[in-house]
């Protein structure tokens, strides 16, 4: 059933998207790069600090905790799983580390801090959360992103990240509304 598909995609995904909107309120302090420059360019730019990425990492796993009493409430209704420590970290840490990854690939491109990356910014975290708790925990994830899960992840996110970004644009947290 579609909705179905979609309570349990949202549900699996929940870990992954809370890490890059907290990092966005905890962030501040030193860069993660500290400075420095490669071939003229900041390596990851002021963007990217271990603070935001500390907290949006804790707060994705501390979700999961919380997800994962909440679980048995839901059952009857949709089933939707319960995450396992290490798929509960990948999610979180991996979001985290598609976003640096971006930046990344943003400061090899010319693109300054806080340019726009049409398809890599909606998408970053997603690929490699996925990809990182394909490999960290086979088995949970072969179980829970089945190719429909997967296909509502990958409709659903960018619309889902258009619009947390423009409201936080919108409240003033935010610099760009991307
Ligand atoms: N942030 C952080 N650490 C991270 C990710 C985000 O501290 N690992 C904070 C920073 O204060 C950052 C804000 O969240 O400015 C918004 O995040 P994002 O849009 O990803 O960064 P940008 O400043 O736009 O930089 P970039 O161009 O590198 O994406
Ligand atoms: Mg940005």
């Amino acid at each position: 059933m579609v909705v179905e598909t979609l309570v349990v995609a949202m549900w699996a995904m929940l870990p992954a998207y809370v890490p890059n909107n907290v990092a966005v309120l905890a962030g501040g302090g030193r860069p993660i790069d500290g400075g420095r420059e490669w071939n003229g360019r900041r390596i990851l730019g002021d963007g990217k600090t271990w603070r935001g990425t500390a907290f949006g990492t804790a707060a994705g796993i501390a979700l999961a905790f919380v997800l994962n009493q909440l679980q048995p409430l839901l059952s009857g209704t949709v089933t939707v799983p319960t995450f396992p420590p290490a798929a509960a970290v990948s999610l979180a840490f991996g979001a985290m580390a598609g976003d640096i990854l971006a930046s990344f690939l943003k400061r090899r491109t010319g693109r300054e801090r806080g340019a726009s990356f049409p398809g890599v910014d909606q998408l970053d975290f997603v690929v490699v959360s996925l990809s990182l708790t394909a490999v960290v925990a086979t088995g949970w994830f072969l179980s829970v992103f089945t190719l429909p899960v997967i296909v509502a992840v990958l409709l659903v996110t960018p619309l889902l990240h258009v619009s947390t970004n423009v409201g936080a644009y919108a409240l003033g947290l935010k610099n760009e509304p991307w």
